[in-house]
């Protein structure tokens, strides 16, 4: 794994968002696997800058999303699918016809999962995969627990992640207790994965993901397994790290 330092949330922004240029540029069919959530933000719009000033060309690119709510529809602010369109796609020259996000208005969870795996394989797998992390060490939504999924499945979402994720909605009443989320085995089958950690709140599952035992308590530990994870860090999310002296 290589750790990035970075000053705070919008250097960690400018780097993530660096990287995913650079491969963008260097393979412009790249297949982009995307997170959302707060984090990413700040890197999208850095890459909504770039194609505005001309130095960007999502034309042929691809994308998968990690996760979805269930119930949650295209239409529906506070789901996945309009973020990415929000926050990205409708400011790039992406193709949306090129860009998956589970669908969260499947009749069935069977049939939400294999098509997103469908599409995945379609793709031929992820090249890039942004991940951001819960406070709880997840990824996607694939939550603390006995065991790792590998590939998408149905997640029974934990009050502590119920309760981060509703500053996004009116009221807590309102977040979704379930999602579709990839696996741990897609994430692990992308050919690089880059993790954005920032905020004092992820600073231990950061420590944990990095110098934990591989364990599925803490799903993002399983990245120590992959040979290609670039994690950006800021200072706040690395504060734990440093409090252990081990930077
Ligand atoms: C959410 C999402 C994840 C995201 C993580 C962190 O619940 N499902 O994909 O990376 O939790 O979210 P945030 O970036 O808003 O802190």
């Amino acid at each position: 794994m290589k750790l990035i330092c970075c000053k705070d949330y919008e250097d960690m922004s400018k780097h993530v968002a660096q990287d995913i240029l650079a491969e963008v540029k260097a393979n412009p069919e790249i297949v982009l696997g995307l997170a959302t959530g707060s984090t990413p933000e700040g890197c999208y719009k850095y890459m909504v800058e770039a194609y505005e000033a001309g130095e960007a060309d999502f034309s042929k690119v691809s994308s998968v999303n990690l996760d979805e709510y269930v119930g949650l529809g295209p239409d529906d602010d506070q789901g996945y699918r309009y973020f990415m369109n929000k926050h990205l796609f409708d400011h790039v020259n992406i193709d949306k016809a090129n860009t998956y996000v589970p669908n969260g208005l499947a009749k069935t969870s069977e049939e939400a999962c294999a098509e997103h795996e469908a599409n995945i394989e379609k793709l031929g797998g992820i090249d890039v995969q942004l991940l951001g992390l819960g406070g709880n060490g997840h990824i996607g939504f694939n939550e603390p627990g006995e065991s790792f999924v590998k590939g998408t499945h149905i997640v029974d979402l934990t009050p502590g992640t119920i309760e981060a994720n509703a500053r996004f909605f009116e009221s807590i009443d309102d977040v979704p207790k379930q999602a579709y989320s990839m696996g741990v085995g897609n994430i692990l089958d992308a050919q690089k994965v880059i993790l954005a950690v920032s905020g004092t709140r992820k600073a231990q599952a950061l420590y944990e993901v990095i110098y934990g035992s591989i364990c599925p308590k803490v799903q993002g530990s399983i990245l120590q397994l992959h040979k290609n994870v670039v994690i950006y860090a800021d200072e706040e999310a690395l504060s734990v790290i440093r409090e252990k002296g081990l930077l």
